[in-house]
């Protein structure tokens, strides 16, 4: 039957109306079954993608036609989709489950042939991306607004993902935006979905809509890259693991993956059970927000091995007893033993990190004869090495380590890793890194936030270090030599597109550096991070702490970009 198309001009939304509740039901019934209704609408402003989707404030998409003009944006970027397959799930945050049913309505109106959805409407991140990759799906769309916080006055966002699971690279997000610029309608069905919550398929349309086991195709695929044998033997044995879902999109992964499969303890996984507002919570693992792992495993010592994951369940922290491990090193100290880990042995091409990491990882590529490449900020940069087979595992400071299984940064397949080597190894995660350093040398690294800082102040302090940049080289701060300053810029390797101003660079004669960048992510006002990481080569001074060793580029970074007078704060919201 061929979709009845129409134009129907909205009635004016009553106050507070979420625009994506389904018609009522004397609406529908008025129109004949399953029409396709073109629905008049006029563009928002502020629909241009950041670092990872569009994010906002859950009252900002609750908007009359905010959700459905960029969802609509996304599939006029696209081409050749008709009959094909669609996946989408999310997060589990507030607004998940009625931005899915307008999706799918949606996604129905416009010819999609079949709909992947997780059950209940959850699939984290990284299991998003395998299961576009397994079912060969046309694309997907990710809810998420990953580990900012959710609830009616939380975040929420959505975001494209291509074929290859990854996200949508520059070219389809401009053009994404783009199309929201100048959209005057879009198209939804007149029909709802059936239940998210039974596993099976139904018809929505001419659309199969296939509800699926949200854990259990990322389970196998965890299952074929690690020793799963060796660690059930390392828990059998007694060692000791705390994991902090922190109330989001994990907990039911690593339940399944942890306690049921590898046969850690129940009580492993904590805050498991996935809350639309994260139990109040910032899922964000890191030392400031993992509060409750932070107090177990780094003040009572209670865990050999700890580890956290965020809202949307790409992003990981893992500790040792009273001891972290940066991402950085993470990053590195994982290349260096990726042949202990089956997916792995021998199959290390090349290494990848975003700029603001730190170059511990580029030591571990030079001493194995890895390939290694320095991209900009956010996943999507690292989609092109991984398809094209240059890099095997990436990583950013920001708790996002990665590899090609999927393309998406992994939480728990980070700490799947971390596990394998563990249960190689025999040692303790401190012994281990430590190792790591005496051969490597340790990079000292920290990461300063400035959040919600007013945001022509941060633009005028980025301007007024750029204004610098002729200058720099050649001053001499606390002793330290300017060599180089500039706004990073890159060239894919892959497809050559270019991509500018992504993040000031001041390098000194000794190689530390400092890095200043505006986040791509944040929903109010400006953050500033600031980015510092110093190279130590003698073993007698890597015990160190972190924010000592770096007391003076701290210092020369309020010299040079005036952070405390421009921002207006003596010190960073959140220190990492
Ligand atoms: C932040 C991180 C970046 C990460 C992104 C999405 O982006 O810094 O590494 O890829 O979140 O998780 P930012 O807010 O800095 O633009
Ligand atoms: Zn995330």
């Amino acid at each position: 039957m061929d979709p009845v198309f129409r134009v129907w001009t909205p009635a004016p939304p009553r106050a507070g109306a979420d625009a994506s509740i389904p018609l009522p039901t004397t609406e529908r019934k008025a129109r004949s079954p399953m029409a396709v209704t073109s629905v008049a609408t006029k563009p928002f402003s502020d629909q241009k993608p950041g670092t990872s989707g569009l994010r906002k404030k859950v009252t900002v998409f609750q908007q009359p036609h905010y959700l459905e003009n960029f969802v609509q944006s996304i599939f006029d970027s696209l081409e050749g989709f008709q009959g094909k397959t669609l996946v989408v799930g999310g997060d589990g945050r507030y607004h998940n489950r009625t931005a899915i049913v307008t999706i799918l309505r949606m996604a129905a109106a416009n010819g999609f042939g079949r709909v992947l959805v997780g059950r209940g409407g959850i699939l984290s991140t990284p299991a998003a991306s395998a299961v576009i990759r397994k079912y060969e799906a046309f694309g997907g769309i990710v809810l998420s607004a990953s580990h900012n916080p959710g609830g009616p006055d939380g975040d929420f966002g959505i975001k494209y993902n291509i074929m290859n699971g990854g996200p949508a690279p520059e070219k389809v997000t401009d053009a994404i935006f783009a199309n929201s610029r100048k959209i005057t309608s879009y198209r939804i069905l007149d029909a709802v979905p059936g239940s998210l919550d039974t596993l099976g398929e139904s018809r929505l349309g001419g659309m199969t809509v296939a509800v699926i086991d949200p854990v259990a195709d990322y389970a196998e695929l965890m299952g074929n890259l690690f020793d799963f044998a060796a660690i059930r033997k390392l828990f059998a044995s007694g060692f000791t693991m705390r994991f902090d879902a922190m109330h989001a999109v994990t907990g039911p992964y690593a339940t399944e993956i942890l306690e049921r499969q590898l046969g850690a303890p129940a009580g492993t996984v904590m805050n498991g059970i996935v809350k639309e507002d994260f139990g109040g919570g910032h899922p964000d693992p890191n030392l400031t927000y993992a509060e409750e792992l932070v107090e177990i495993m780094m003040h009572r010592g209670e865990a050999d091995f700890g580890a956290a994951s965020d809202g949307d369940g790409d992003r990981n922290m893992v500790l040792g007893r009273r001891f972290f491990i940066t991402p950085s090193d993470s990053l590195a100290i994982l290349a260096d033993n990726a042949a202990l880990v089956p997916g792995y042995r021998g199959g290390v091409v090349g290494v990848a990190r975003s700029m603001p990491t730190s170059a511990a990882v580029d030591r571990v590529a030079k001493a194995k004869g890895f390939g290694c490449y320095e991209t900009p900020t956010g996943w999507k940069f690292f989609g092109n090495l991984l398809d094209a087979g240059k890099a095997t595992l990436c990583g950013e400071e920001s708790f996002g380590t990665g590899s090609n299984h999927v393309r998406e940064k992994d939480g728990l397949w980070a700490v799947l890793f971390w596990l394998n080597i563990l249960a190689v190894r025999q040692e303790s995660v401190e012994a281990i890194a430590k190792a790591h350093w005496r051969s490597y040398g340790r990079t000292f690294y920290s990461r300063h936030d400035y959040e919600e800082v007013e945001s022509n102040a941060a633009n005028g302090l980025m301007d007024a270090v750029k204004a610098g940049f002729t200058t720099l080289p050649g001053q001499i701060f606390e002793g330290r030599e300017v060599v180089m300053a500039d706004d990073f810029a890159y060239t894919d390797p892959v497809d050559g597109s270019e991509s500018r101003n992504q993040g000031i660079r001041i390098g000194f004669r000794d190689g530390s550096r400092i890095v200043l960048r505006l986040s791509g992510t944040g929903t109010k006002g400006a953050t500033l991070r600031v980015y510092l990481e110093r190279y130590e080569p003698d073993a007698s001074r890597h015990g160190l702490d972190a924010q000592e060793a770096l007391a003076d580029l701290i210092r020369i970074a309020d010299q040079i970009a005036g952070i405390r007078q421009r921002t207006g704060r003596e010190r960073p919201t959140v220190i990492t």
